[in-house]
């Protein structure tokens, strides 16, 4: 089965967490593309849809859902997202798509997270994947200085502006015995808007489709 075919079928699989009259958050990405495409198909259950990013909104609006802030629901009844790298305990490497600061809003919000993900992107040990963080732009060097200084090798990204005006620092070879240490340790760094490691927030649910099919681990 190709990727492009696992990112459906996982995304499939996830729309039997949205029960009738959820207020549904959505994630960014080409997995939840897969996911917003047949969002129409289960369109009566939907009482309202919040997005993660501006891109989302947009393939949103252009199958005719109205996104509704998150300020005016309260809180989600499920999230749906993709992820970069997940490992068993369900916690993430977010933010390849640099919206992981809305993500990572969405999914503090929600009742129930559900990730989906093709079986290339579970690892024994997160890092392997640049993990990114969104910085405020004036704060750049200086968290950069902060992640070398933690063995980190940052590379800006460059020509990226997130939705909020910031900046992506996509941080390689860093190690990451401890996700739940290492998220609060860099989200201390004044300037940095947040890191995405989510590790405090895992996720609930988590589908990974392979050759064989789907498997959900958590729930
Ligand atoms: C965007 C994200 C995405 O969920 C992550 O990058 C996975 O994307 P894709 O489904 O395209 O592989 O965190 O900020």
């Amino acid at each position: 089965m190709d990727q492009k075919n696992k990112k459906l079928i996982a995304a499939k699989a996830s729309l039997n967490y949205v029960q009738d009259g959820a207020i549904l958050g959505v994630g960014t990405g080409s997995t939840v593309n897969e996911l917003i495409d047949l969002l129409p198909t289960i369109r009566e259950k939907i009482q309202a849809v919040v997005s993660s990013s501006a891109a989302t909104t947009a393939r949103l609006e252009s199958l005719g859902f109205e996104v509704s802030m998150l300020n005016s629901v309260g809180d989600l009844d499920v999230y749906i997202d993709g992820a970069d790298e997940a490992n068993k305990h369900l916690q993430l490497i977010k933010g390849g798509g640099g919206a992981l600061t809305r993500e990572k809003i969405l999914a503090g919000a929600s009742r129930k997270f559900v990730c989906i993900i093709d079986d290339s992107k579970q690892v024994g040990r997160l890092g392997a994947f640049p993990l990114p963080i969104e910085v405020i732009p004036m704060a750049q060097s200086f968290v950069a200085r902060k992640m070398v200084k933690m063995r980190g090798q940052p590379i800006w990204r460059e020509g990226l502006v997130t939705d909020n005006g910031n900046h992506i620092l996509d941080i390689h070879n860093l190690q990451i015995p401890n996700p739940l240490e290492m998220e609060t340790r860099i989200n201390q760094i004044p300037g940095v808007i947040t890191v995405g490691l989510f590790a405090h927030r895992p996720a609930d649910v988590l589908i990974v489709a392979s050759d064989n099919g789907i498997r959900t681990l958590g729930q």
